[in-house]
């Protein structure tokens, strides 16, 4: 029979070196929040029976994450061993496994949780530890070995010695114990060091000296030695997985000019052959189809891009907004919210919100949807084939018929038939146009 796991993320620390009003977990990387990557990771491992222990501003992760995991509150930050024994508590049986993650790590990914959990069961170890070897070990707690190379402990940089502090194999902070073990091993351990706190680590080498297996699984993954404490971090990390997002795109076959000024968060997509210009950023769930150019100097958000559409320079695509196939938005453009037709033209200075554009549009410079009238957001509808003079004003809600066109610097504030001509402040139709 499988064996059953539960995982305990803990999450409940101060972010003392955050310096921040923000629980360190609720910062974001690429676009989400530090945590998801964990919650991320353990759910593509197939680990579903998650507890995270909150305990600084816990009230805001149980709102974020209310319904998608169990809580365990730790009302005093005594330590991550005594934040585990909290989550041990608050699971509702007892499992077999018990795997540990720290919220502080994002960059952890699925295939790691697996080959520790796997290593740990196939050996029917009672504690298995994943560590990594790397050059700077930092404040990463040191793995203690003895000389037949077996773990005896794992060593806190604040508490250990300078001979100890040279070692090169570090603590990821993932663990997977038997539940048993991880409880016993809890209660007998004690808050002797620097920092006065209980630490997980010392199960360690409490399981070691009751002759219980303990062992490590050494990882290649050296992104494990990369977790969160400063926002120095933070940019660190939001740098690591946006090169492995660009890259993963450039060998897909999209085009980026310039990596080192371009922001593609995670769960963007973009097809092959479109081309990416530097100082673009793309982020949310924006989806991008083939043979378009974007940018330079571009920021799209949730939004949907067809095939063939060109974008920029100096472009900003707001969330809610869909781009229909070969449409062009120019230089200096805002759109929220809208939909454009496809082969419509946006090509200079406007603001267009909440409106919906048909096919083959024509938008003149410095066009403007009045969408918001200091109380609500109205539509602005634009049919297709419609031509709209320079520097107008369409104050919605309002449409403009089929093939309509409006004179240049025209306020619109009433309905404009279709094949009809508006001019003027207030637009009045003067006259119908050939179709
Ligand atoms: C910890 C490990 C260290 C390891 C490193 C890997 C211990 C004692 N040390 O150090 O060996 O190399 O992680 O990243 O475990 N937390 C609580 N309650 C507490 C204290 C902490 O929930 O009382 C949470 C924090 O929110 C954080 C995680 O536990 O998500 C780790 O705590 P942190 O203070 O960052 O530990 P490190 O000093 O990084
Ligand atoms: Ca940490």
């Amino acid at each position: 029979m499988k064996n059953k796991t539960a995982v305990i993320i803990l999450a409940a620390g101060k972010s003392k070196r955050m310096k921040t009003g923000t629980v360190k977990v609720l910062h974001k990387v690429s676009g989400k929040h530090i945590i998801d990557y964990v919650f991320d990771a353990a759910g593509k491992a197939k680990l579903t029976d998650i507890c995270l222990v909150v305990g600084y501003q816990a009230g805001k992760l149980k709102e974020t994450y209310k319904g998608k995991v169990l809580f365990a509150e730790q009302a005093k930050q005594l330590g991550t061993g005594h934040a585990v024994e909290v989550g041990l508590k608050s699971l509702k049986k007892r499992f077999d496994n018990v795997v540990i993650l720290y919220g502080d790590m994002p960059l952890i990914e699925a295939g790691d949780i697996k080959k520790l959990v796997n290593y740990h069961n196939k050996n029917k170890f009672d504690a298995t530890v994943l560590s990594v070897k790397v050059d700077n070990p930092g404040d990463f707690g040191r793995i203690i070995r003895n000389k037949s190379g077996s773990i005896e402990g794992i060593i806190e940089v604040k508490d250990a010695t300078p001979a100890q502090l040279k070692i090169n194999e570090v603590n990821t902070g993932i663990y997977c114990f038997k539940f048993d073990a991880l409880k016993k091993a809890l209660s007998g351990i004690g808050y002797a060091n620097k920092q006065k706190e209980k630490y997980l680590t010392d199960t360690v080498s409490y399981l070691v000296k009751k002759k219980a297996s303990v062992s490590v699984y050494v990882s290649d993954n050296k992104n494990l030695a990369v977790g969160i404490n400063t926002r120095v971090d933070l940019a660190n990390v939001n740098d690591i997985i946006n090169k492995a997002k660009l890259e993963k795109l450039m060998l897909s076959g999209v085009t980026v000019i310039d990596p080192r000024t371009t922001y593609i968060h995670n769960d963007v997509k973009i097809m092959p052959d479109t081309v990416i210009h530097p100082f673009t950023i793309i982020e949310g769930k924006t989806s991008i189809g083939p043979n378009c150019s974007i940018g330079p100097f571009v920021r799209i958000t949730d939004s949907v891009i067809e095939n063939d559409v060109g974008i920029g320079p100096f472009a900003y695509i707001r969330p809610g907004t869909v781009i229909n196939d070969n449409a062009k938005i120019g230089d200096f453009v805002e759109i929220k919210n809208s939909k454009v037709g496809s082969y419509s033209k946006v090509p200079h200075l406007s603001y267009i919100g909440d409106s919906i554009l048909g096919q083959r549009v024509n938008i003149g410079a410095g066009v403007i949807t009045c969408n918001y009238d200091g109380l609500s957001k109205n539509q602005t509808v634009i049919s297709d084939n419609c031509f709209v003079g320079a520097n107008c004003n369409l104050v919605a809600p309002v449409k403009l018929g089929k093939g309509s066109k409006t004179g240049a610097g025209s306020v619109v504030t009433k309905d404009v038939p279709d094949n009809t001509l508006a001019v003027g402040i207030p637009a009045r139709a003067i006259k119908k146009l050939k179709k």
